[in-house]
């Protein structure tokens, strides 16, 4: 299946994590990423800033494709939680998107249940959680397939059918996230891929492949890469993390994405 033959438009996802330092920057650069987009009508980009910097920020304009996202959520509503923001407080600041089970979370202990109780908690308020996956290395003997199924379902348990389709998957493979050095390359990303509609499809029972989104994230940084990873990859979009902090470096790659789809 390749992007071309469906409707959907190509999902770039900005993944700012603790940065920039100041909320004028973060206002200045989405505004330049809200501009530089405007007229690339076949990508739709997800700005996720530091939850501080949401009142700051350009907003998204009704019809355009530039959208906001939050870069984590709490796993219930209206509890006494120091420290954390609920799904509502996520929809009221106008995030569309909300990121879970990011390997930088997870890494600091956030499980497979509380990652699948976000998503409940997030699809409750119309929220639409992109959630992370990947392997920290790879085996000769493919072991990481089994890593990366058995993260996906218990990441999605107690998820209906009906919700499946409307969330993003991101494959996110802890060895080429946040380093800059190398992305996967597109056959790499191309039997996650397949694995990952695989799982679903028994998971759910689908007669037919959902048509759930699924990115790829890790080190996304130029343009050659963005042409392997949704030409030779087959994914939906990316999930970019250092590259999206600037205008400069993002645009080209949100340019590339629009023209492979156009
Ligand atoms: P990176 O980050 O593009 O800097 O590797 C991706 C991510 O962490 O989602």
């Amino acid at each position: 299946m390749t992007n071309k033959k469906t409707e959907q438009k190509i999902l770039m996802v900005c993944n700012w994590k603790m940065h920039p330092g100041r909320g004028d920057e973060a206002r200045k650069i989405s505004t330049e990423i809200q501009r530089g987009s405007s007229k690339l009508k076949h990508i739709e980009v997800v700005v996720c800033p530091t939850a501080i910097h949401f009142p700051l920020v350009a907003k998204p304009k009704s019809g355009g494709n530039y959208h906001l996202g939050a870069q984590n959520s709490a796993w219930t509503e209206n509890e006494s939680l120091t420290g954390e923001i609920s799904p509502a407080q996520i929809e009221d600041s106008g995030a569309e998107y909300c990121i879970v089970g990011h390997s930088e979370r997870r890494m600091y202990g956030e499980t497979n249940l509380l990652v699948a109780q976000k998503i409940q908690a997030l699809l409750k308020q119309r929220i639409i959680p992109i959630l992370c996956v990947g392997e920290t290395n790879r085996d000769e003997k493919g072991e990481y397939l089994k890593v990366i199924s058995a993260q996906l379902k218990d990441s999605l348990q107690g998820i209906q059918k009906g919700s499946i389709e409307k969330i993003v998957i991101a494959y996110e493979p802890l060895w080429a996230v946040g380093n800059g050095k190398k992305s996967a390359s597109g056959s790499d990303i191309e039997e996650v891929l397949i694995l990952i509609r695989r799982t679903l499809t028994d998971l759910y029972g689908f007669q037919k492949i959902p048509r759930t989104r699924i990115l790829y994230g890790g080190s996304v940084t130029n343009k050659r890469e963005v042409e392997e990873i949704i030409q030779r990859g087959h994914v939906d979009g990316c999930l970019i993390g250092r590259a999206s902090l600037s205008a400069k470096t993002l645009i080209p790659l949100l340019e590339e994405a629009h023209r492979l789809k156009d």
